[in-house]
């Protein structure tokens, strides 16, 4: 497995695989690997013949400072867990490299990633609007989210220019948003959502899980049985206002949590399903605080 931290070294090194007729399949991650990132690999690597992983915990698509210095950072660790798993490339920039070094004539453009105020960056002018697809959960409650992942995803393509790429259904919001910004800017690149791994309580599997205390640990399954729990009632014929209801009573049984938003969405279009009965692709998503740590989950069905 070949590590590059340069993006004209990465480039030039796909250049070469691209010039043999390889085709290429690309996982974009934060790092901070479990199960579910390595099922991604695992496709990416039975459509492709090369595969390509990148690690860079994006300052960008952060709203909460807080969140971005606690974001788990384990670079040897994640290759560690790529090599066996058959990827061939992990390409991890620095901020700096992503970005462009910070021009400190022009302060406003400076930022600092959070986990080390002493790495700066010139931060991107560029701006995405997602509409209606980002006025909605994540985006609602994650001003400028969106925005983030939308530039560091187009640019990441455009560096790696792969066949396909494959994303986690758990961000379901992320999928929608990526899937129409391909479309928008004409990226030739197939879309491969893949299923979310689960751990045996039901939990979804994600890297913030691991800042869970062993307290808080047991309890975080109490966001897969709320999913599961509305899409029984749903599925019986409770309105879906209703339904909101019994879940906001099932987190007001756990103290420990603190609910954010519980939707019934199209997963396409994202908006609301007011009526009674759900449609093909009813989307439940829940975005939840379990103490300090914030758990994003969905159902669709
Ligand atoms: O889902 C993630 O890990 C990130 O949002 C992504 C797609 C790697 C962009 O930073």
């Amino acid at each position: 497995m070949q590590i590059f931290h340069s993006i004209a070294e990465l480039r030039s090194y796909l250049r070469s695989q691209r010039q043999e007729g390889k085709t290429i399949g690309f996982v974009p991650t934060m790092g901070a690997l479990h199960e579910g990132h390595l099922s991604l690999i695992e496709a990416s690597k039975a459509q492709n013949d090369l595969t390509v992983c990148s690690i860079f915990v994006n300052p960008i698509q952060f709203n909460n400072p807080d969140d971005l210095s606690r974001y788990p950072r384990t670079l040897d660790a994640d290759c560690a867990m790529l090599a066996p798993a058959g990827c061939d490339v992990v390409f991890a920039p620095s901020a700096e490299e992503m970005y462009g070094p910070a021009q400190t004539s022009d302060r406003s453009s400076l930022s600092s990633d959070g986990s080390n105020p002493s790495v700066a960056y010139a931060k991107p002018i560029l701006k995405f609007d997602f509409g209606e697809l980002e006025r909605v959960m994540e985006g609602q409650f994650r001003p400028g989210h969106f925005n983030g992942v939308g530039i560091v995803v187009s640019k990441l393509f455009n560096i790696v220019q792969p066949d396909r790429t494959y994303f986690g259904q758990k961000d379901l919001q992320q999928v929608a948003v990526v899937r129409r910004m391909m479309i928008d800017l004409g990226f030739q690149i197939e879309l491969h959502p893949c299923p979310t791994l689960r751990e045996a309580d039901g939990l979804a599997m994600s890297s913030r899980n691991r800042n869970l205390t062993a307290e808080e640990r047991p309890l975080a399954s109490h966001i897969f049985k709320g999913l599961t729990l509305a899409k029984s009632l749903l599925l019986s014929g409770t309105p879906p206002s209703e339904v909101k209801q019994e879940i906001n009573l099932h987190f007001g049984k756990e103290p420990a949590f603190r609910l954010e938003y519980f939707e019934i969405v199209n997963a396409y279009t994202l908006q609301p399903i007011d009526s009674q009965a759900p449609e093909d692709q009813t989307a439940l998503c829940i975005a939840a605080y379990l103490g300090k740590v914030r758990l994003i989950d969905n159902l669709v069905f």
